[in-house]
């Protein structure tokens, strides 16, 4: 139902955006295909040349007026499933971009839709959210929170941080929707095809549906 009802809202919706997407950026010459570009090697130079920052920083606030329809303006995404991607690190983005591009991860907007970023754009969009700041939302259940922080510390902190900013390749939870910390736990947990990696799989598979509930509540309002 849930999915069904999604699907509702989002099939024309995607419709419309390919075709503004079509027109938008078919009057941009497309460089390269991304493919065939180190992505992660034009990233490092991008963030160490002013000249090419500056130029990235505008294509990314381009894109980003597109994917603001769902991740909100400024990457603060007001919806509860879909991913808050300001304050990201920028390698885990790119990663993200790259798994939904050769389908290791699985969500049919984003991988129509990833395909037909140029090479240019995908790291001047990731920049572009990297530089956002993350909205502080407190906790609605602290005594729930507490309980969170409790499990927080005893494993998660380990790659995610003491903060839950994770590092240059593991991702920033701190602050991200509710919502979809949820069924992303849940979806490392049950081994899922639509989204896996061997690590979160080891450290969620003890994990009761609680503990999810607890550890979400926490995450969800750290700053
Ligand atoms: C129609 C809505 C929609 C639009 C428009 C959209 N996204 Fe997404 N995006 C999503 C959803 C939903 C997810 C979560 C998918 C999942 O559950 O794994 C997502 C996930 C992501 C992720 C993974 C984040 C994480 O924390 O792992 C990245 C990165 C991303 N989108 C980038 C973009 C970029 C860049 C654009 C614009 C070029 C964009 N998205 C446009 C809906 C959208
Ligand atoms: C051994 C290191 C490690 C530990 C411990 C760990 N994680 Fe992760 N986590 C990762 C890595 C690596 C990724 C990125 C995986 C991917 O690309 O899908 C990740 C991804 C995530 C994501 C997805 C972020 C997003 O934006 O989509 C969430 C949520 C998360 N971890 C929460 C947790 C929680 C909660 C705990 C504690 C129960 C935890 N992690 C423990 C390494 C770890």
């Amino acid at each position: 139902m849930k999915m069904l009802s999604h699907g509702a809202i989002v099939g024309p919706f995607f419709c419309l955006c390919l075709a503004l997407l079509s027109t938008a950026w078919a009057q941009t010459p497309r460089a390269q295909n991304s493919a065939d570009v180190d992505l992660t090697a034009r990233l490092k130079e991008t963030e160490t040349t002013p000249r090419l920052l500056e130029a990235a920083y505008k294509t990314g606030a381009k894109v980003a007026s597109f994917c603001g329809n769902c991740h909100g303006e400024g990457g603060n995404s007001l919806v509860a499933e879909t991913p808050n991607l300001a304050g990201q690190n920028t390698f885990y983005l790119l990663e993200q971009l790259r798994q939904f591009a050769d389908g290791r991860r699985k969500n049919l907007f984003m991988e129509g839709m990833i395909k037909a970023l140029s090479a240019e754009e995908k790291v001047g969009v990731v920049l572009h959210y990297a530089s956002k700041e993350v909205t502080f939302k407190p906790p609605v259940n602290a005594a729930l929170a507490n309980k969170g922080q409790e499990y927080y510390g005893k494993i998660c902190f380990r790659c995610h941080g003491d903060q839950g900013r994770g590092n240059e390749k593991i991702a920033r939870i701190a602050g991200q929707q509710p919502g979809y910390l949820a069924i992303t736990l849940k979806r490392y947990r049950d081994g899922s095809a639509v989204r896996n990696d061997p690590l979160m799989a080891a450290n969620t598979k003890s994990m009761t549906d609680a503990d999810i509930a607890a550890v979400v509540a926490y995450v969800s309002s750290m700053k």
